[in-house]
């Protein structure tokens, strides 16, 4: 109890609510002043385009929100369901394996659903990793990759995702030289924020090194669906062996438009998903049934449409690669993912850094991006853009992004005098 002036009564200390060290553990959360700025903005009626998060705005196939209704109705699929998931779902994920990647998988050991594959991959570091543990992670960093070791209490070691060769290298040296060695290493290929892609030989070689060196691999594969030009991203699960040293996780969020509804998905070694399902099934009831059940619809028939929206983002991305290069940008084309990792034009780099950069375009061109070092220290010098909206509005971005630039330069000079 306090008095108005908000001073304990009674000389009474006041209560305190004192985290867990995990919490405390945490790296600093880099997006917070973006988003408070991109409300304040929304709030204030701007129209902003946003190409912040990886959060597609197109709908799910009819078809499958048309199950989903049905599934809704139907009284026998709102109880609590199981937490690995339905059988028929994950019997249509090992079938999708076999089909797409030529990857025989046992839907009963080797397949688990999960809330979104960020729930799956964030309770499987909790199932590996503890105190004194370290895993590598590809940096940048797609922050749930850091975020999930350290609230499991683990250590993380982040080598540079660039170059794959020398990335493999620095794996290489990291086993040799630290003491205890990496029981984990994370991957992302399409890689997140980066896009940097691999070809299947280069999961051959993480085998080889997952198994001299005794660690674990999670293969983060959330945009095997999303590929251009006639690439196809390899699962690591092709490379032989992988089942043997590693788990790979897919999602349903980015090709198939389902973020939202939260399918996910984690394939390969049985005694991870053992582990996986363990902590799961501690926490939660599994994924309401009727989203499992329009879920495997989807899979078995939305190949189409998957490939369609795939070529959807493939002229967004020329849209948007186009006229950054318009504008003096230096952008490589990405060959697969949501996403445009941009290199801030050399004069704005000596100007500010990648945070101010992105909160000047938010604030003066009405244009959300994802400053790089979001990602970590890897990403300072770069904005990641997701290709989230439509043409039209690509380039509007691209015009707000011009003007801005041009606007924020006049007045620069005019003030050096
Ligand atoms: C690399 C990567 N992994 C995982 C996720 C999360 O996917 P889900 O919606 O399945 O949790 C994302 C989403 O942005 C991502 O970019």
């Amino acid at each position: 109890m306090s008095s108005e002036s908000g001073h304990p009564i009674g000389g009474e200390t006041p209560f305190e609510v004192e985290y867990a060290q995990r919490v405390y553990r945490l790296p600093p959360y880099m997006f917070g002043r973006i988003n408070a700025l991109l409300y304040e903005k929304r709030v204030a009626g701007h129209d902003v385009i946003d190409l912040g998060m990886g959060n597609p705005s197109d709908p799910p196939q009819e078809f499958v929100m048309e199950k989903m209704c049905e599934a809704v109705r139907d009284e026998r699929n709102h109880g609590y369901s199981k937490s690995n998931g339905i059988r028929n779902l994950r019997r249509e994920v090992a079938g999708k394996y076999l089909k797409k990647y030529g990857v025989r998988l046992d839907p009963e050991s080797e397949v688990i659903a999960c809330l979104g594959s960020k729930e799956g991959f964030s309770h499987m570091c909790l199932a590996l990793m503890g105190p004194g543990d370290t895993a590598i992670v590809p940096a940048p960093y797609f922050p749930v990759h850091t975020y999930a070791v350290a609230l499991a209490s683990g250590n993380v070691i982040a080598l540079e995702v660039g170059d794959s060769e020398k990335f493999l290298q620095n794996i290489a040296y990291t086993c040799e030289h630290l003491y205890p060695k990496p029981k984990l290493l994370i991957l992302c290929y399409p890689h997140n924020p980066s896009t940097v892609t691999v070809e299947p030989e280069f999961f051959v070689e993480v085998v080889k090194l997952a198994k001299r060196y005794g660690f674990m691999v999670i293969s983060d594969f959330a945009y095997a669906d999303v590929a251009f030009d006639g690439y196809k991203p390899p699962s690591f699960l092709s490379a032989p062996g992988a089942s043997s040293v590693g788990v790979e996780f897919t999602t349903m969020s980015k090709g198939y438009n389902m973020a939202g509804w939260r399918v996910g998905f984690c394939a390969g070694n049985a005694e991870m998903i053992k582990g996986l399902a363990t902590i799961k099934g501690y926490y939660d009831y599994g994924m309401f049934q009727a989203i499992q059940i329009a879920a495997i619809v989807a899979l078995r028939e939305g190949d189409a449409a998957v490939e369609e929206q795939s070529k959807i983002y493939e002229s967004r991305r020329d849209v948007l690669v186009d006229g950054l290069t318009r504008l003096g940008w230096g952008v490589t084309p990405p060959k697969a993912g949501m996403f445009v990792w941009a290199k801030i034009p050399e004069v704005w780099m000596q100007r500010m850094n990648t945070m101010d950069f992105a909160m000047m375009l938010l604030e003066k061109g009405d244009v959300a991006v994802s400053p790089g070092s979001g990602f970590g220290p890897c990403g300072e010098g770069y904005v990641r853009m997701a290709m989230v909206e439509n043409e039209e509005r690509l380039r509007q971005a691209v015009r707000q992004i011009g003007r801005c630039l041009k606007q924020e330069e006049k007045e620069l000079v005019g003030t050096q005098g």
